[in-house]
């Protein structure tokens, strides 16, 4: 069957029709899928049953290098402690390893709130990440919509003063300070040891067009004072994040999201996650291997 987008805003995101996520694509499908992401950025699949870990990382892997590690360690949390076992799904769940709702002073839970936060996906890594694939196996009552913003509309919409000013800056990303700024406990040393700032330049060009590549986890702007840095920062993400670049998703069990990282942004909204569970399950594709791309001790 062809692939058939069908848009959902005014800039991008788009239905895809014509695919299926629980069936390995040939190379004419993930050529396709490229294509649509490329120009619509987010792409949204509906399946009568969500992918299962296999499927949504068999599809995953024809679309880039997938992780397959965890990405940083938590205090007091084992890295074994998961409710599921495969190092491509990140558990973007509420559920604890024994399938239980996470208590109120789970160290993860607090850290998993900052994904209200507009960011994008693994900013704080060197190897920055492409697509994000979540998949949605439970939904919780009155389910919180997911939120995209176009980070090439917003590009295009800056002032030229603006653009003149900021292009060719980079910005340092850190996950650490994107959980603190969500509302999640201080970072211990051996948290920020084991996941240390990257740097990535602030413009860049993607799917053809230039767009800002922004994110809650960046702290500020190489070389420049803490302040300045961090009030150029909060000036973006308050434009890039206006209402006329946001596509809202509003999830249906089966659905699953492919989000170009390098072309959006996005956060989750909130819900009452101590009472109701919800259960989305995301794959990550990077611009190459971690493994293969950098000195970084583990990685
Ligand atoms: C993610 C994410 C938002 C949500 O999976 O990377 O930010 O609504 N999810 O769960
Ligand atoms: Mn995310």
């Amino acid at each position: 069957m062809p692939l058939t987008p069908r848009p959902l805003h005014r800039l991008f995101a788009a239905e895809l029709g014509g695919i299926d996520l629980r069936v390995v694509p040939d190379d004419d499908t993930v050529a396709g899928v490229v294509a649509a992401m490329d120009k619509y950025a987010v792409g949204v699949v509906r399946h009568d049953t969500p992918p299962t870990d296999e499927q949504h990382i068999a599809f995953s892997l024809k679309l880039g290098p997938v992780e397959d590690r965890p990405v940083l360690a938590m205090a007091g949390v084992a890295p074994d402690r998961v409710r599921i076992p495969r190092y491509e799904i990140v558990d973007q769940s509420n559920l604890d390893e024994t399938g239980s709702i996470f208590g109120d002073d789970d160290r993860r839970l607090a850290f998993k709130r900052a994904n209200r936060l507009w960011h994008t996906d693994i900013s704080f890594h060197p190897v920055r990440a492409t697509y994000s694939l979540l998949a949605a196996h439970a939904l919780p009552p009155d389910s919180p919509p997911t939120e995209f913003a176009d980070m090439r509309a917003a590009w295009d919409a800056l002032s030229d003063p603006m653009k003149a000013r900021i292009d060719g800056l980079e910005a340092e990303h850190s996950y650490w300070y994107s959980r603190v700024a969500g509302g999640g406990p201080p970072a211990t040393a051996e948290e920020i040891a084991s996941r240390p700032p990257a740097r990535h330049p602030l413009v860049h060009v993607r799917g053809g067009r230039r767009g800002l590549y922004l994110a809650s986890h960046a702290s500020g702007i190489v070389g420049w004072p803490a302040d300045e840095g961090r009030a150029l920062l909060d000036e973006l993400l308050a434009f890039a994040t206006r209402p006329e670049f946001v596509y809202a998703h509003d999830w249906r069990l089966g659905d699953v999201v492919i989000w170009d990282n390098l072309a959006t942004m996005h956060r989750a909204r909130p819900f009452d996650d101590r009472r109701h569970v919800r259960d989305v399950r995301r794959t990550t594709c990077r611009e190459v291997r971690p493994g293969a791309a950098t000195a970084i001790p583990g990685f």
